[in-house]
């Protein structure tokens, strides 16, 4: 029997991307997000605009897709609910929002020179995707502020171990990406970690107990 709840959120699980941006200094920022997905060698990224992700992509015009593993999950946390931006909306301060300026520091995560974009990318990632933006789409509709942002993928890095031999192709059975899953991080199924951004959002869900 299907029933109407009128679902709050809509995230039924989509993988986890570190996305990098230059920041007006030359600096990397690193930011995750979760509303990304592919055609062909175009990836489509949902942004908030008031993330200093969003302000850099629309002004640099390049970005790097480092896609996170479970692995990744603990430096993913810790960087969840914090923005390079100084000035910040008192509706995001009272999710648990903070600026920090080097977030690869508090995450332990290692920057690594892109070779034909302006963003470093995440050492640690096991595939990172260096992108050129293609396209820009606000949405304005129902107090949304978003944008939709259209990349086209020049270079592909992959950790050798996840291609398929004599292939140019992943092994799906290799690869286990990290999944967020109405606010929660998923790996294999499993809920493996706690997620700060579950707790900004109120999420109605007991997560598993911190390592
Ligand atoms: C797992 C996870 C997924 C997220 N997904 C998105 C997303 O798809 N789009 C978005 O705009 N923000 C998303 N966020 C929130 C951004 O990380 C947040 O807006 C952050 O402030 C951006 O950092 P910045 O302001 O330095 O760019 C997500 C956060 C986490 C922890």
């Amino acid at each position: 029997m299907h029933i109407v709840p009128g679902l709050k959120v809509l995230y039924f699980g989509t993988p986890v991307v570190l996305l990098t941006t230059r920041n007006e200094d030359g600096s990397t920022n690193m930011a995750p997000m979760s509303s990304a997905w592919w055609l062909g060698q175009t990836a489509v990224l949902g942004l908030g605009d008031s993330s200093q992700t969003s302000e850099n992509l629309r002004r640099e015009g390049e970005c790097v897709l480092n896609l996170a593993t479970a692995a990744l999950v603990d430096g993913v946390d810790r960087i969840a609910l914090t923005t390079a931006r100084e000035t910040i909306a008192q509706y995001r301060r009272e999710q648990g929002y903070r600026h920090v300026a080097d977030k690869f520091a508090l995450a332990g995560f290692t920057e690594q020179p892109s070779e034909l974009v302006a963003p470093g990318r995440v050492a640690e990632c096991p595939i990172q995707l260096e992108c050129r933006l293609a396209a820009v789409h606000p949405i304005d509709r129902n107090d949304l502020n978003c944008t939709v942002f259209e990349v086209d993928v020049l270079r592909t890095h992959v950790e050798e171990s996840l291609v398929i031999p004599g292939t140019h192709y992943v092994d799906p059975d290799a690869w286990d990406p990290l999944i967020m899953k109405f606010c929660e991080f998923y790996a294999g199924g499993e809920s493996i970690h706690p997620s700060r951004l579950a707790a900004g959002w109120q999420m109605p869900h007991a997560q598993p107990a911190a390592a």
